[in-house]
């Protein structure tokens, strides 16, 4: 087992563990019963945790007071499902002293926490991601939310975690396109903070993809290591937090202009791959650079190129409506290398003209 911690200096006594290790879901109520011994548990997660046997393996089958997320995903992403949450646990008499327990993917986790944030003037969420994306990237940093029928998390509160527990393990019975998808959002990591674990991906996708359980752990844990100190330095993102979104401004726009039919990872792999035509356009990049980044991504299976059906116009108004737009216009993510966000005057994100952004997506189809 490893353990890391998010220290938080900005916002006083926060500090949570990570804890990653294999096959410990089995063990881990007894250890939050220890680390909780005076607090009431609520499990919030999904019908898909449920069958995979993950919501017995944790509980064991005891009779713990549980909400079930029906259907899962995204589509059950909306404020009706965190009232239920919270009238689930008014009804079963939870107070203030209560931890919800989020077992999932994203979405339990987004709706899970943003539940904790809002009830009762906030109580306290333990994380247990099961997925490639919430493991690597939701479960931690402490963003939570649930979608308007307009817009992604349009009610959200920034409620950081009381702890994060990793169990690779669950990732065994996940579907694999979403566990391929999932790892997009590792790549991502690796490009912005870490060369060496990018070179990492190029040597041992075969061990990636075929489920390592070592190979997992070491990128749960260099997933977490990055997120940790990005998160700890901005919390709120004003500015470094930023770099998490490389990939995203072209990529949420790619997702919903597909009505979700693209999973979140294969959206931003297209993403990273018009921000590196973004950089050469800037003379930053190089081809050399976005064929590495490109095999990577093609090896995890993503399509790196927008769907025929998406037409360019609602890609632009997407990315003028992006929640981050100032003057209808975002800023831009940028590397200045493989390992390295591009950081100048102490900003890490930058004016991009739309016209540079237009010749990114007409070369993306
Ligand atoms: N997923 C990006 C962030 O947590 O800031």
């Amino acid at each position: 087992m490893q353990e890391l911690n998010v220290t938080i200096p900005s916002i006083p006594s926060t500090s949570y563990p990570i804890q990653i290790a294999c096959g410990t879901l089995c063990d881990l109520w007894d250890r939050l019963e220890s680390k909780y011994p005076a607090h009431r548990k609520f499990v919030v997660t999904d019908a898909n945790l449920v069958s995979a046997g993950h919501l017995n393996t944790l509980t064991k089958q005891q009779n713990i007071e549980t909400f079930v997320i029906d259907p899962p995903g995204e589509i059950s992403k909306h404020i009706n499902t965190a009232i239920a949450i919270i009238e689930a646990m008014e009804k079963v008499f939870m107070g203030r002293d209560s931890v919800i327990v989020a077992l999932g993917g994203g979405t339990v986790g987004d709706i899970a926490g943003f539940a904790a944030a809002i009830f009762k003037r906030g109580v306290k969420v333990v994380q247990i991601p099961t997925t490639t994306v919430s493991q690597a990237d939701s479960s931690v940093g402490g963003k939570t939310g649930v979608d308007s029928t307009i817009s992604k998390n349009a009610f959200g509160a920034f409620w950081q975690p009381d702890a994060v527990f990793i169990d690779v393990e669950t990732l065994k019975t996940l579907d694999d396109t979403q566990y391929r998808a999932g790892l997009v959002e590792s790549v991502k990591h690796a490009l912005i903070a870490d060369s060496d674990y990018f070179e990492f991906f190029e040597q041992n996708m075969p061990a990636v993809l075929s489920r390592d359980m070592d190979i997992l752990e070491k990128i749960a844990f260099r997933n977490c290591s990055i997120k940790a100190s990005v998160v700890a330095e901005d919390p709120t993102e004003k500015n470094k937090r930023r770099i998490l979104n490389y990939g995203h401004t072209i990529g949420h726009a790619v997702e919903s202009a597909s009505n979700f039919d693209l999973l979140h990872g294969q959206a931003v792999a297209i993403g990273i791959i018009g921000a590196t035509i973004i950089e050469k356009h800037l003379g930053m990049g190089d081809d050399t650079r976005t064929a590495r980044i490109s095999k990577v991504l093609e090896e995890l299976g993503m399509e790196l190129t927008i769907p025929k059906n998406i037409n360019k116009d609602t890609l632009t108004d997407l990315i003028k409506r992006d929640k981050k737009a100032v003057n209808k216009w975002p800023k831009f993510v940028l590397l200045q290398d493989i390992g390295q966000a591009l950081c100048t005057d102490g900003q890490w994100a930058h004016n991009v003209t739309q016209q540079a952004v237009d010749a990114a997506l007409d070369q993306l189809y």
